[in-house]
């Protein structure tokens, strides 16, 4: 019987060397064949990352982001999966490497910090040997090296008595813990790019912050790329040199931050925007939440994906798919009628004044209009674009929401509780 024979691994060059992007995505789909019909997660998503840099990706529950992170790291099961487009990394082309040839690529060139720790972190082995196996078994670290590097690595990420959490059981430990755990087994063999899907999800703000400030403060340190995910446009608004807003498994706008936020031209990233709760503002604001759901990606509508939602909709937004167009150097976006231009001002006012639920939802003039909302809204489209279907989702409701009253917290002499309810002895 012939010996077998080992594939030769991949060799990746420093990424200071590289004259092309770190990471290239082009025209990526991700399609999930299921009894429902095609669930198309991801539809032709396209970006570029320059080693050091973050883009942000944001979006509601649904639109694809994590699909996105997996799909760019080849971590789907294939069963009923249909993946095309281009990924190029480091000078390789993703999509057409084998699994054993992509464990070249985990870890020790790419790493993901899951949305959940708990459920990311194996519930019955020590922190410890979570941290030094990818250590022994991709560096080829000896155990003692192993062990003292696993030391260094909880220090790095700010846990207090790194020797002694090595020997915790993930639930030992609080969330903020658990996520600092995270990010050191995910930075172990210093990845090139890391992926940070949601990694604040469920824990406070104080600790949200101090999270993210210990990724950026990471990534500075090392040169990293990184993809931070995340629902909230707050958290990468000064976190993120580039923001790609994903909706229905696409990226609707993309922009420099500065730009995204100060040219808008998206009115679903408009409307991410004026959902952000603001400091400035009084007590008892009501936030705008966007009215209605995203689409259910296994039967996407004809024309754009956002127009049962969006304020500026016109007739063509019904049948005509927008296609992406330029607003700047880097800003891209897919709507017929933006946000800032004469055409899209228009749209808008021709919709306030037809009273469109969401147009009114959206300029806040539904305080008035609440009553007979929905009798204006099926004459007035009729008028207007004679084809915009009434959506009893975008409606509000009667009853205006009760902001219960801020209560003060009430100090107590005992232990700090963190987030998670657990004791967080040296939380920082
Ligand atoms: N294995 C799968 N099979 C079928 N559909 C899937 C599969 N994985 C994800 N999806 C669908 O793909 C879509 C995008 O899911 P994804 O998890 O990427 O959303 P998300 O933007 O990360 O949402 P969240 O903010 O809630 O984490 C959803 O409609 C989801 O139901
Ligand atoms: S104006 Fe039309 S194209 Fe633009 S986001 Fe709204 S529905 Fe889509
Ligand atoms: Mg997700």
């Amino acid at each position: 019987m012939s010996p077998r024979r080992r594939r030769p691994h991949l060799v990746f060059p420093d990424a200071s060397e590289l004259e092309e992007p770190l990471l290239d995505v082009q025209d990526l789909r991700t399609y999930f064949h299921t009894a429902r019909g095609v669930v198309k997660a991801n539809d032709g998503v396209s970006f570029t990352l320059n080693r050091g840099k973050t883009l942000g990706v944001v979006g509601e529950s649904g639109s694809g982001k994590t699909v996105l992170t997996r799909s760019i790291m080849g971590l789907l099961p294939n069963i009923q999966l249909e993946r095309s487009g281009s990924v190029r990394f480091a000078g390789h082309e993703l999509t057409s490497l084998t699994a054993h040839q992509l464990r070249d690529v985990w870890g020790t060139q790419m790493a993901v910090i899951f949305q959940d720790p708990m459920t990311a972190l194996n519930p019955v082995v020590r922190v410890d040997r979570q941290l030094t196996e990818s250590l022994r078994i991709r560096l080829g670290l000896d155990r003692r090296a192993a062990h003292d590097t696993a030391i260094a690595l909880l220090g790095s990420v700010g846990i207090p008595a790194p020797e002694q959490r090595m020997r915790n059981y993930p639930h030992e430990l609080s969330g903020g813990m658990r996520q600092r755990v995270m990010i050191a087994i995910a930075l172990a063999c210093g990845p090139k790019l890391v992926l940070a899907d949601e990694p604040t999800t469920g824990l406070d703000v104080t600790l949200q912050a101090q999270i993210l400030d210990l990724l950026a403060s990471l990534q500075r340190e090392r040169s990293m790329g990184m993809i931070l995910v995340t629902h909230d446009l707050g958290v990468v608004a000064n976190r993120a040199d580039d923001i790609a807003v994903m909706y229905a498994g696409r990226i609707v706008e993309q922009a420099p931050t500065k730009d995204l936020f100060s040219h808008t031209r998206m009115p679903y990233t408009e409307a991410l925007l004026r959902s952000i709760p603001r400091l400035a503002d009084p007590s008892h604001t009501r936030l705008r939440a966007i009215p209605g759901r995203p689409p259910d990606l296994a039967s996407l509508p004809d024309g754009c994906p956002f127009a049962p939602r969006c304020p500026y909709a016109q007739d063509r937004c019904l049948t005509d798919d927008p296609p992406p167009r330029t607003a700047g150097a880097g800003h891209l976006f897919r709507c017929w009628f933006p946000v800032g231009s004469p055409e899209g001002e228009d749209a808008l006012a021709r919709n306030v004044a037809a009273g469109v639920p969401a147009a009114l939802a959206f300029t806040g003039a539904l305080a008035g209009a609440a009553i007979s909302v929905t009798t204006v809204s099926v004459t007035a489209t009729a008028v207007v674009t004679g084809s915009l279907a009434p959506d009893a989702s975008l409606v509000p409701p009667a009853v205006p929401l009760v902001v219960p009253p801020v209560v003060p917290p009430v100090v107590s002499p005992g232990p700090a509780e963190g987030a998670n309810g657990d004791a967080t002895a040296g939380e920082s």
